[in-house]
């Protein structure tokens, strides 16, 4: 079985590429999981789906496996839904050599990872990712946590798991518009990485598109490897790891005025073009990439406008945003691409630029 490292100062774990749940038994008999119970996190949607076949796949593996369901959904992602999962934990006598697995999105995944970082203080977890974006994003790094009032993730620790397992063939369900919106972090990592990356998803789109299994193994592996190289000199987000949020300044302060009806991946899509669009007026982004970045973004179904988003609103948002500090805005710019740089250098003016390229009214 394919896998990758991430080296963390916490802890080193194993990514793993599979076709199918499988070969699921080798990487806990690897990681020395066997024997123990194993409580699966799951939602609604992907655990009518998956959840029997994970539990087949690991058929021997473990003492018994306790299985609980949650709505699907971003409004699931909160402390109410983590105090149903420990009330589940008390009554299942779940203790600390149990597994905890998150099967499931990026917001089962953080949420699975946030109960099994405190219960007990801490109980051993595993991170099964279906949806495109928690396979190229939110599985990889160890961040873990819950929405608070209207706060995206501002509850929260840093906890890695035991090894991720990425099964490819879950993406066949995953609807177009969730797919687009992982697309959308996928793109993302061209402009931070590398321009080759960025032709590789350009030039094979069509494939992309089909979800062809051979060029989603890699991007998807791809993708993985960029996001553990960063994790592994900058865990805590100090530095580096800060570029993996390239379009999310603005991103985020669009996603929340709309009221999270718009999905996170559309919302960085438009970050992304906000973000683009400062570079190249600075002169550090050429015409021809901005378009070809942007027709990119297009051809995956992802919005570049959001209607009735004032400017106004979107720059006073920016503000609330947890990743603001001394009251500085931070923003993720590029020199070119894969050379990514963080900054609090950028004027009023051309913010309010950017973000009219994306609001709806604007021509
Ligand atoms: N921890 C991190 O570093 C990090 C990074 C990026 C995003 N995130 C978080 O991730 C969340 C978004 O993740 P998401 O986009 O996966 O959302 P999600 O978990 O809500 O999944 C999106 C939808 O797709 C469904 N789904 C997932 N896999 C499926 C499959 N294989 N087949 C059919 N349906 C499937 C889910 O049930 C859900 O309805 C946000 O809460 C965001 O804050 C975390
Ligand atoms: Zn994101």
């Amino acid at each position: 079985m394919k896998k990758i490292s991430v080296d963390t100062n916490d802890k080193k774990y194993n990514i793993y590429f599979s076709s199918g749940f499988d070969s699921i038994k080798e990487a806990v008999n690897e990681c020395g999981l066997v024997g123990r119970k194993l409580c699966i996190i799951t939602d609604s949607n992907v655990g009518s789906i998956y959840a029997q076949k994970v539990k087949n796949a690991l058929e021997g593996c473990f003492e018994s496996i306790y299985l609980y369901s949650f709505k699907a959904g971003e409004k699931s992602k909160n402390l109410d839904t983590i105090s149903d999962f420990y009330s589940f934990f008390l009554e299942n006598h779940i203790d600390r050599k149990t597994v905890v697995a998150g099967l499931g999105g990026g917001v089962c995944g953080d949420m699975a990872g946030f109960a099994a970082a405190t219960y007990l203080r801490g109980i051993k977890f595993i991170q099964i990712p279906t949806s495109l974006l928690a396979q190229v994003d939110s599985s990889v790094g160890g961040k873990v946590g819950v929405d608070f009032k209207g706060s995206k993730n501002i509850v929260g620790a840093f906890y890695q798991p035991e090894f991720v397992f990425v099964n490819m063939e879950t993406l066949d369900t995953l609807s177009e518009r969730e797919f687009a919106a992982g697309m959308a972090e996928v793109i993302k990592y061209g402009p931070i990485h590398s321009y080759d990356f960025f032709k590789y998803i350009m030039d094979n789109k069509e494939a992309v598109k089909q979800r062809d299994k051979n060029c989603m193994q890699h991007i998807i592996e791809t993708c993985c490897k960029i996001k553990a190289e960063v994790v592994a000199e900058d865990e805590k987000e100090s530095g580096l790891r800060e570029i993996l949020n390239f379009g999310h300044t603005i991103g985020h302060a669009v996603e929340t005025i709309k009221g999270f009806s718009l999905l996170h991946g559309e919302c960085v899509a438009m970050g992304m073009k906000a973000a683009f669009d400062i570079c190249f007026k600075r002169g550090d982004i050429t015409l021809n990439e901005y378009n070809e970045f942007l027709s990119l973004l297009a051809y995956f179904g992802l919005p570049l406008k959001a209607e009735e988003i004032q400017p106004e609103e979107v720059y006073s948002q920016m503000f609330l945003d947890k990743k603001v500090k001394s009251n500085k805005l931070s923003f993720v710019l590029l020199k070119g691409y894969g050379k990514p740089y963080s900054t609090s250098a950028v004027s009023r003016e051309e913010i309010f630029d950017a973000i009219n390229t994306i609001s709806g009214d604007s021509v």
